[in-house]
């Protein structure tokens, strides 16, 4: 028997002025996109904004349904939609901006479990990390360098 430790390493930068240049105009397209989410039951808006390895920038938010599983998430919409239009272009960046419609928040709000499934499986497709920039509305963002730093022991395509 042995113990084995699993560790995730993460930058945290305390506010969106810190970040690079490229990321915070990638990250001002998430929050474009966060206000134009569709979430009436929720009212949880999330945005989400994919820079390709092609120079596009392709965005997602939460699309809601009144029969409730069958909304989806920003980033599985962003990613699909990047999948579906452009599906030689690697994804380079993620960023996500998320918070409920009337209060912001500071607490950084990471993608869910479904969402990093979903982004590994097209990290695993490229064979190229996938950085991930999350926060809520304002205040500190966390930088993760790949989606597999978020999503340990993932199942992929090895397995099959
Ligand atoms: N949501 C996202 O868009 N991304 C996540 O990673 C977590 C949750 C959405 C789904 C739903 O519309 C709302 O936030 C509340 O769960």
């Amino acid at each position: 028997m042995k113990q084995v430790k699993i560790t995730s390493e993460l930058t945290v930068y305390d506010d969106f002025n810190e970040l690079p240049n490229d990321i915070i105009s990638l990250m001002e397209k998430a929050k474009e996109a966060r206000l134009k989410a569709y979430a009436p039951y929720s009212k949880f808006l999330v945005g989400a904004a994919i820079l390709l390895d092609n120079g596009e920038v392709v965005i997602g938010s939460n699309q809601e349904n009144a029969s409730y599983p069958s909304g989806l998430c920003a980033e599985r919409t962003a990613i699909y939609y990047a999948g579906a239009k452009f599906p030689e272009a690697k994804i380079i960046k993620m960023a996500i901006t998320a918070g409920s419609k009337s209060n912001g928040t500071e607490t950084p709000i990471p993608p869910c479990g479904a969402c990093r499934q979903s982004i590994a499986e097209y990290e695993v497709k490229q064979d190229l990390p996938i950085e991930i920039y999350f926060m809520g509305t304002t205040g500190k963002v966390v930088k993760s360098n790949s989606l597999a730093n978020l999503l340990p022991l993932g199942f992929d395509r090895s397995f099959l």
